[in-house]
Formats: structure tokens, C-alpha cells, sequence
């Protein structure tokens, strides 16, 4: 079509806008047009979408260290500032935003967000109890025709993630009867930081605490490197949620992603002695799971921080994966990392004859690069792998297992209702109670 009978042909529909058969969009959400973009967190993780968002219009800059902006300006020149999250998003030519600050203020900003119409693209863990992932996940599925979300899983991108989903469901372990998938860092801390100095002028300490409830400020929290400072804090109970939110939700997805799973019946869970103030290190978490359309009832589980799963085979060392997921079959095991898989049949019966392999064109292609996925859903069919629907429900699946961890007995879930129903007193770790002024839904 030459551009004469295009613009013929568009005028015809009155509209505007024209979708050829190729595809292309043309109008106000073409992909050539470039989104507003708020990025909330500047440095850190904020520095690993700096190249993607360049191609973008960055229209604010919000950190609550402004010691930050002067690096940011520099590649975001046209750029407002704002120390708060919540001002920022009053910007009025906003169309979408990048949240990379700390994890107890991911469900705030990106609920705060999502009810002023923005697409959202939000670290992991987009939130920390089973409350925040339900609100955030009831407030996207409303507006899923308008906004575009992404939960910040860039591995899942990996090639491998989408072939460990085909041999899993292709039936290459046979019928798949159990998931585990583990995690080994280990963090370990007495107790949040006794109160040290005074926080830079530059620093607005009060605005980092946010929602949580106020504790004194130490340098040590943030004594870490660019994109590993969420290690000083994230294990802390009320800024994060140790590996459960941190590697386990990599992790997690990875076994997410070949599963097909909505929200567990029954969760329980143990690890170490309980800590008031940090979360634990050593955690195992088991999740069962009804039976879909393709597989039976599973129990898939979480094991982190030097709890492992039994390998299949006593010379795999599984610890020497630092984090994976193996998937047990009737005729055999998947053992996977992010970027790698072993299949291992069950024995001499199990020679594969009973498993297809794809053809080429039966492979699923490539996904690309993650950020961008998001970008031009939010510029076209709204459509990302990690939304907050998928990752929400493998969120608050792995905040359960923190709630059964500190009810410490197996716990029956109404996954509906989003309700323990067989023990009142463990409903009150569904939630967390915030500081006045900063409600999730605002
Ligand atoms: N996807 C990944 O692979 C990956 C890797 C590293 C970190 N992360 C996630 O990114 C997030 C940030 O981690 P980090 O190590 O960069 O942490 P960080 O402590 O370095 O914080 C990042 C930036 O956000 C700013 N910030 C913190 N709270 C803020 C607030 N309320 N408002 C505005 N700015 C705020 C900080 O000053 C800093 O500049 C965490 O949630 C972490 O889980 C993800």
C-alpha cells in the first residue's frame, strides 16, 4: 500500500487509525511515539534501565538521596526531580513508571500508580505480604485493557525458561508430580541496626522509611554497591522479605512459568527460630496445588538459605546450583538453572519414546529483551510476559509460605477469599500495618 492509498484508505475509516495487515499500528500509541516515563529509584537497580529508558522520554526523576540526580540528569536532561514518590506522581504528562526503590514501598507506588492510569513496571518483589499481591493484582486485572504492567523478572527471558516450560508440558519427566526449586544465599543478622549518626541533609530518611513503621538510621543500609544495596536491608522484616522476595522470585518463576498454577490450597512451612526483626535464613516452604487442565495435583517447593531438596541422584550436587528447580515425572527429572537443563530419565523404561520432541516451528520464540516488552506494550496491546496477574499470584504464593513459616503449623488457604481458614490468629500475618499517611490504595 503506497502512502496515497493509505491515507485514502485511513480517511475512509474515520478513524485515524489503521491497522494494516501487517500489523502496524499508526496513531497515538504507535510504537514510534516515545512514553513519558517517571523512573522512581535513580540509581542502583534504576542504573540497569537506564539504556533501555534512553529510548524513551524520561520526563521525572524521583530518589529520595539527591545526591543521585546529578548522574541521572546527565542522562535525562529534560527531566523534573522529586524526592517523593508521591508528588512525582502527580506529574501531569506521566504515562508509565519504573520502580526500583526499596521493596516496602513497591506495592504503595505501584497501587498509587495503576489508580492514575500509569503503566507499571515494578522491581521484584512487587510486593511483601499476601495483602499487598491481591490488591495490586485486583487493581491490574480491572485496567488490564488500559495498562500494561511488568514485575521486574528479567530472566525470564532467558531462552530457557521457555524450553524447561515446553519439556515440562510436552510431557518429557511423564506425568509431572512434584516441583522443587531452591535458593543458597544466606544473609545472616542479629537484629535491625542500632541507631548511628545522622542522615545526610541530602538524604530523606523519613521519606525511605515510607509506609513501614520508624527505625533509627544507620549508614549501614546503605554501605552497598550500585544494584546489590537491597542486600543490606531486604531480610529486614519490614523492608523486605529476605530470599523469599529477593532470588526467590527469579527463581520461583522459573518454575512458575511450566506449571500453569493459581493460588495453593494448603501451605506449610519451617526454618529457623523465629526473629522478631529479621526474616529467616534457612526456610523450606510447601505449596499444594490443585490439579489444571494438563497435570495432576502437585506440591511444589520452596527451600532457601542451606535447605535443599534430596537429588534425584546422589552424585548431582544440587548445591552447587546456586539457585534452580527441578521438576520429578513418572518417567523422569528436569533439572534446570536460569540458563541450563538436564533431563534424566527415571530408568531403563523410561527411553523417551513417549515424549516428542518439537519442530522448528513449533518452538516458542524468542521473547527478546524483557524492558522492551513492557515498553511496547504500553504502546500497543498491553500484553507482557510477567504481569501482575501471573507474577502476583507466584508472589503471594511465596509470601504464604512466610505467613505458614510464623503460624507454624500446616495452614489451609482460600485462595478466593484470600483467607487461612483453619487457623484465625495466622490471618493477621496476611498483612502489614502502616505508618499514618502512607495507605496502600491512594
Ligand atoms: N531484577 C533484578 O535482577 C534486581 C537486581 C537488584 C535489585 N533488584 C530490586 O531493585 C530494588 C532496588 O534495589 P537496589 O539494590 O537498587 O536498592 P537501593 O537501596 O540501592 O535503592 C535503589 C535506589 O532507590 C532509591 N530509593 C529507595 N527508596 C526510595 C523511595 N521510597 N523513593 C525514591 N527513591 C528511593 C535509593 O536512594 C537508590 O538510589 C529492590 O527491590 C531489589 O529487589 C532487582
Amino acid at each position: 500500500m503506497n502512502r496515497r492509498h493509505f491515507l485514502k484508505a485511513a480517511a475512509a475509516t474515520g478513524s485515524g487509525l489503521l491497522i494494516l495487515p501487517s500489523g502496524s499500528l499508526f496513531g497515538q500509541n504507535a510504537p514510534s511515539k516515545k512514553l513519558n516515563v517517571a523512573l522512581i529509584g535513580v540509581w542502583g537497580r534504576g542504573l540497569a534501565h537506564y539504556e533501555g529508558l534512553s529510548k524513551e522520554n524520561v520526563v521525572a526523576l524521583c530518589d529520595v538521596n539527591e545526591e543521585r540526580f546529578p548522574e541521572a540528569l546527565k542522562k535525562f536532561p529534560g527531566a523534573k526531580t522529586y524526592v517523593d514518590w508521591r508528588k512525582c506522581l502527580e506529574q501531569k504528562d506521566l504515562e508509565a513508571v519504573v520502580i526500583c526503590t526499596t521493596d516496602h514501598s513497591h506495592a504503595h507506588v505501584a497501587m498509587w500508580a495503576m489508580n492514575r492510569g500509569l503503566h507499571v513496571y515494578c522491581e521484584k518483589p512487587i510486593g511483601m505480604t499476601v495483602e499487598e499481591c491481591r490488591v495490586l493484582r485486583a487493581a491490574y486485572l480491572a485496567k488490564k485493557n488500559k495498562i500494561a504492567t511488568q514485575a521486574g523478572t528479567q530472566r525470564h527471558a532467558n531462552p530457557n525458561f521457555a524450553r524447561v516450560r515446553e519439556l515440562i508440558k510436552d510431557g518429557a519427566v511423564g506425568e509431572l508430580q512434584g516441583v522443587f526449586v531452591w535458593g543458597n544465599r544466606q544473609l545472616r543478622r542479629p537484629g535491625y541496626l542500632p541507631a548511628e549518626g545522622a542522615p545526610p541533609a541530602t538524604f530523606h530518611y523519613d521519606q525511605w522509611i515510607g509506609p513501614s513503621p520508624m527505625h533509627p538510621y544507620n549508614p549501614g543500609y546503605f554501605s552497598g554497591g550500585p544494584g546489590a544495596n537491597c542486600l543490606q536491608w531486604n531480610m529486614y522484616w519490614d523492608f523486605g522479605t529476605g530470599q523469599v522476595g529477593d532470588m526467590g522470585n527469579h527463581t520461583m518463576d522459573l518454575a512458575w512459568n511450566a506449571i500453569d498454577a493459581g493460588l495453593p490450597t494448603s501451605v506449610e512451612a519451617k526454618g529457623d527460630p523465629f526473629n522478631p526483626d529479621v526474616t529467616p535464613v534457612e526456610l523450606t516452604a510447601h505449596f499444594n496445588h490443585p490439579a489444571n487442565d494438563w497435570r495432576p495435583a502437585i506440591r511444589v517447593s520452596w527451600y532457601q538459605g542451606g535447605a535443599l531438596p534430596t537429588p534425584p541422584k546422589p552424585w548431582i550436587d544440587l548445591n552447587k546450583i546456586g539457585h534452580g528447580a527441578m521438576f520429578k515425572g513418572a518417567k523422569g527429572v528436569l533439572v534446570a538453572d536460569f540458563n541450563t537443563r538436564m533431563l534424566i530419565p527415571a530408568a531403563d523404561t523410561s527411553d523417551l519414546t513417549y515424549y516428542k520432541t518439537r519442530k522448528p516451528d513449533e518452538v516458542t520464540p524468542p521473547m527478546g529483551n524483557f524492558q522492551e516488552e513492557w515498553f511496547k506494550a504500553c504502546k500497543g496491546n498491553l500484553k507482557t510476559s510477567c504481569n501482575f496477574d501471573y507474577n502476583g499470584l507466584m508472589t503471594e504464593q511465596m509470601a504464604l509460605g512466610l505467613v505458614a513459616y510464623r503460624a507454624g503449623k500446616k495452614l489451609e488457604y482460600d485462595g478466593k477469599a484470600g483467607r487461612v481458614t483453619n487457623s484465625p490468629e495466622a490471618n493477621a500475618y496476611l498483612k502489614r500495618e502502616y505508618r499514618a499517611g502512607w495507605p496502600l490504595n491512594g
